[in-house]
């Protein structure tokens, strides 16, 4: 007999399902290959307007939700996980990940509390202890995933304040550099500390944070009766990759007693790499470092990580008992005790099953290799005439203008390197995005998916160079 309440899939169905999705997920993956790098955007209101719809009462079928989905608006989409796509930060989507998904799903144990799953969080606290050596912080540093970077720099934010400033946090005064991520100013107004007390840093030619003009900051804060207690630098900025002077800022907050937090969003995963360190020289020092292994780790969506040098102050932040748990242990790893969620996915099983499945290694050579590319497009860059590089790859972007006589102004250089990075991405061979950096629009090639090899990367540089050509002879005509 029906039995409307009971929700639970028979064995048959629950195994149909997944082959179902299994062989949808899969075969989309084959298509990334040819799929475009930027999905098709036209007219895509209306269809967002369609798809408002009242709650469905009864059922359907499975195939009728997965045939639109993959077909209709999946491709939809910018194409994040296509080789090609080479805009804002890539991100990734290595398969495996959404296997660790699956299992953290179906199986669905509370990995919040140690108690509840403490072999599960086990593997999440040694995913994390990866992400500490990497790193190169000391055995007492304690780190959280997060949903991404800006959750980390909220924490982070939340964890200096308390560390620097405890309850007076109205007199705290906190840098960034104008070409710090805009998450930053956004979770340290969720920390707190508001707009009023956040200090923009200027950069020097190659995009990094001036440490004379932060001294000069701090200097004039102090002397008006606030109270400085941090300091965020990038380790690969968003808009130019750049690196800001990470040994230098560590001096000046270890002699002005600030904290210090790296971004490294973008950038921290390439000091896994032994020899691209020298690149993230300082990184260890540290105070607190934010990661995202859904950019660095090849990671889906979903995926942030916090480090803190004194693991201590994350926990001393977060810990908090009830009634009616179990009372907190000391031994092990506690997710619920060193951040702020209770209730939560399992995070660390897909960074866990990931890395033991394809070992270490390949991560390096991957990250290696994207970087390696970033390199080879730089040299490319530069033999296209009508091509300035504005910033050569410190880590894996770079970033570049369009300047020649036939552009005789600013404003018609900006105009025309927009230009370039819609109609290279036009061609659907790889998609580009650029960023306004002070007066300048600047192109960019940021080289982060795990699936962007030597063939995108030609396809890339022939296309923005046909499309330079194209442009500049319009633009002389
Ligand atoms: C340098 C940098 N920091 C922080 C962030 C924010 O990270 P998330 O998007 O994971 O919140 C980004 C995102 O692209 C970034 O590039």
């Amino acid at each position: 007999m029906h039995d409307p309440a009971n929700l639970e899939f028979s064995s048959a169905d629950m195994l149909a399902m997944g082959d179902a999705v299994l062989r949808r997920a899969v075969a989309h993956i084959d298509a990334l290959a040819t799929a475009p790098a930027c999905g098709d955007l036209d007219d895509i209101e209306a269809l967002c307007r369609r798809l408002r719809e009242p709650e469905p009462a009864t059922g359907v079928p499975l195939e009728s939700l997965l045939e639109p989905l993959f077909n209709d608006w999946i491709p939809r989409s910018f194409g994040t996980p296509t080789p090609g796509y080479l805009a804002y930060i890539p991100g990734g989507g290595i398969f495996p990940a959404a296997l660790a998904d699956f299992i953290a799903d179906t199986s669905n144990r509370y990995t919040g509390i140690w108690q509840a799953a403490p072999a599960l969080v086990q593997l999440e606290a040694n995913a994390l202890e990866w992400m500490r050596e990497w790193m190169q912080f000391p055995a007492t540093a304690r780190g959280l995933f997060t949903t991404g970077g800006s959750m980390a720099m909220f924490n982070a934010i939340a964890c200096a304040r308390e560390i620097k400033l405890g309850t007076d946090i109205r007199r705290g005064t906190l840098y960034v550099s104008s070409q710090s991520h805009h998450s930053i100013t956004k979770a340290a107004k969720l920390a707190g500390i508001a707009h009023d007390r956040v200090r923009t840093i200027a950069v020097d030619a190659h995009f990094r944070m001036r440490v004379d003009a932060l001294q000069a900051a701090i200097d004039a804060d102090r002397a008006a009766g606030l109270q400085p207690f941090m300091v965020f630098s990038t380790a690969g900025t968003t808009n130019t990759g750049a690196v800001d002077p990470l040994e230098a800022v560590a001096d000046l907050c270890t002699r002005e007693a600030l904290w210090h937090h790296v971004d490294g969003a973008y950038g921290a995963f390439f000091h896994m790499v032994p020899v691209l360190r020298p690149l993230l020289a300082g990184l260890p020092r540290a105070d607190s470092l934010t990661l995202d292994p859904h950019k660095g780790l090849f990671l889906p969506y979903g995926t942030g990580a916090l480090l803190v040098r004194d693991g201590e102050a994350l926990r001393a932040l977060h810990a908090s008992e009830a009634g009616y748990l179990p009372d907190n242990q000391n031994e092990f790893y506690d997710p619920a005790q060193y951040g702020p969620e209770l209730s939560r996915g399992f995070p660390g099983l897909r960074v866990w099953l990931t890395m033991k499945l394809l070992g270490a290694d390949r991560y390096r050579a991957a990250l290696a290799e994207k970087r390696a590319l970033a390199l080879w497009a730089a040299d490319e860059i530069v033999k296209i005439p009508g091509l300035v590089l504005d910033a050569p790859p410190q880590l894996s972007l770079l970033a570049f203008h369009l300047e020649h006589p036939a552009l005789p102004t600013l404003a018609a250089q900006n105009n025309a390197t927009r230009a370039l990075m819609q109609r290279v991405t036009a061609r659907g061979r790889v998609m580009l995005t650029g960023a306004q950096v002070g007066e300048r629009f600047l192109g960019r090639i940021c080289v982060l998916s795990f699936r962007t090899r030597q063939a995108q990367m030609e396809a890339c540089l022939e296309d923005i160079a046909e499309e330079t050509h194209a442009l500049l002879r319009n633009a002389g005509t």
